[in-house]
């Protein structure tokens, strides 16, 4: 077994086992854990649903998930080990009394449990009820939720108290799967352990900053719970302001969870209100119409199935943000994010400012603004745009661009672990390092809910724009009357 993990034996309960969430992700990243010796040999994985089951039909709903979303073949010495950890337990979670079925499954004396919440928002409530009042919570018991934490910070607040009604803060894993992205967690090596990124990382001599997180799936057959939610609550609220905070927080005292998360909601309060007064300027919502995707043609939104067609939910986001504090006073941030776009992007771009004198200019009429890309997806890694002297006799002080390029994986043919592995991993070391902190979300909420209601109050519709595309034209307008462009793809 991997040291780290020595003596760490738990019952890891999934609530949702035949869920979406459990096939795509959860179930994939435990066998990949299995196939590392990262899982105690004692432990075991309950899964839980409401439907009767049988167990030969839920191991094989488990190893068809793993033939569909694996990135190889199963192995059948790992599947064999694997297999026998599971149980199963078919319980109502919206009966608390059910939960006595549960109880009988698990080992609370000897064992950490972890429950995993992978069923929607709306359970989460009845379930701390179910776990509380039939007292299979106790010292040695974490609960792991899934975002988007409620609707608004209201319905947020009323799912927290009853989360901390019956589990303490440290029992609280709340997960943001970008926190688990090895990028993501590079961001913080990058900037905290190299000077060249350390000092000057403000307002001196950074421009503007740019984040995107383009998709090209749609719904995917989530239109109950993506029609009450939209793209700014599903993508925005957390992903995209977890990113913004990882690249703007002044350096934390230490890498310890209080410390980074203090640094973190500093941002959060400082983000200047966008609400109905100055909404129009700031933010661009978009829903996709037909079109062709990977030379496929691919439903409106209002055609996947499920959604009415008179939705106005938005699939896509483009918003400037500001920070109104010493380091960031000035540098718009501008963050986008949709559904059935022509690409899948997920980047982040620092544009710096132009030196205030053009040396060259008898050769190079402008010189080219340094940016420096922060790459998830495709091929993570970290790509600086720079000028250099092009090589030759005559060439005297002719500039060209060049990109130093770093791919974070190299051309090795190495397992690139998922976020989940390493979040499931972590939450069974007890390392909450990796989670979303309860003031966290808070803060991000009174932001969000500013933005949402300032687009009911302004009666503001999502502009049309066809699948396959970059989006609503208004979001090219949004960054271009700063006198800036988005970044290009080809
Ligand atoms: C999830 C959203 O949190 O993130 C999905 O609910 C979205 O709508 C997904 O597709 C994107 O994650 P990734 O890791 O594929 O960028």
């Amino acid at each position: 077994m991997n040291e780290i993990i020595k003596n760490k034996a738990c019952d890891f309960v999934i609530f949702g086992i035949n869920g979406d969430l459990s096939k795509r992700k959860l179930l994939p990243s435990l066998y990949y854990l299995e196939k590392f010796k990262y899982i105690h040999n004692d432990t075991n994985i309950i899964g839980v649903s409401r439907s009767e089951f049988n167990i030969k039909d839920n191991i094989n709903m488990i190893k068809k998930s793993l033939l569909n979303f694996l990135k190889e073949k199963i192995n059948n010495e790992i599947w064999l080990k694997f297999s026998k950890r599971f149980k199963f337990c078919n319980l109502d979670v919206y009966y608390s009394d059910n939960f006595i079925k549960l109880k009988k499954n698990i080992n609370l004396k000897n064992k950490i449990i972890i429950y995993y919440f992978a069923t929607p928002p709306n359970t989460f409530s009845y379930i701390c009820e179910g776990l509380g009042k039939n007292k299979i919570n106790n010292n040695n018991t974490r609960i792991i939720v899934e975002k988007p934490l409620g609707k608004n910070l209201k319905s947020y607040n009323y799912i927290n108290k009853i989360i901390l009604k019956y589990f303490k803060e440290i029992q609280v894993y709340r997960i943001d799967h970008y926190l688990g992205k090895e990028i993501i967690l590079n961001l913080l090596a990058l900037r905290f352990s190299n000077i060249l990124f350390f000092s000057n990382w403000n307002n001196s001599i950074i421009d503007s900053v740019q984040i995107t997180i383009f998709e090209q799936i749609g719904i995917e057959g989530r239109s109950e719970y993506f029609n009450k939610i939209g793209q700014t609550r599903d993508m925005i609220q957390n992903h995209l302001l977890q990113i913004l905070t990882i690249i703007t927080m002044a350096p934390p005292l230490s890498l310890n969870i209080n410390n980074i998360n203090e640094e973190k909601i500093k941002i959060l309060k400082s983000l200047r209100r966008i609400d109905y007064k100055n909404i129009n300027e700031n933010t661009v919502i978009g829903q996709y119409k037909s079109g062709i995707i990977n030379n496929n043609k691919v439903n409106s939104y209002l055609e996947e199935k499920g959604i009415n067609n008179k939705s106005n939910t938005e699939t896509f986001v483009a918003i400037k943000a500001n920070i109104d504090n010493w380091q960031w006073l000035g540098v718009p941030f501008y963050l986008r994010t949709g559904k059935r776009l022509k690409k899948k992007i997920a980047e982040i771009v620092i544009y710096f400012k132009n030196l205030p004198i053009n040396l060259f200019q008898k050769f190079n009429k402008n010189l080219l603004q340094n940016k420096l890309i922060i790459r998830l997806y495709p091929n993570e890694g970290i790509e600086i745009k720079i000028l250099n002297k092009l090589y030759g006799l005559n060439n005297n002080y002719k500039l060209r661009k060049t990109k130093l390029n770093f791919n974070f994986y190299g051309k090795k043919n190495i397992h690139k672990p998922d976020a989940y592995e390493l979040l499931i991993l972590e939450a069974m070391l007890g390392n909450q390092s990796l989670f979303v902190s309860c003031n966290e979300i808070k803060e991000s909420w009174k932001w969000i809910d500013l933005i949402i209601n300032g687009w009911k109050k302004k009666k503001i519709k999502p502009i049309i724009y066809k699948s396959g595309t970059w989006g609503p034209k208004e979001s090219d307008i949004l960054i271009e009357k700063d006198g800036r462009k988005w970044n290009k793809y080809l």
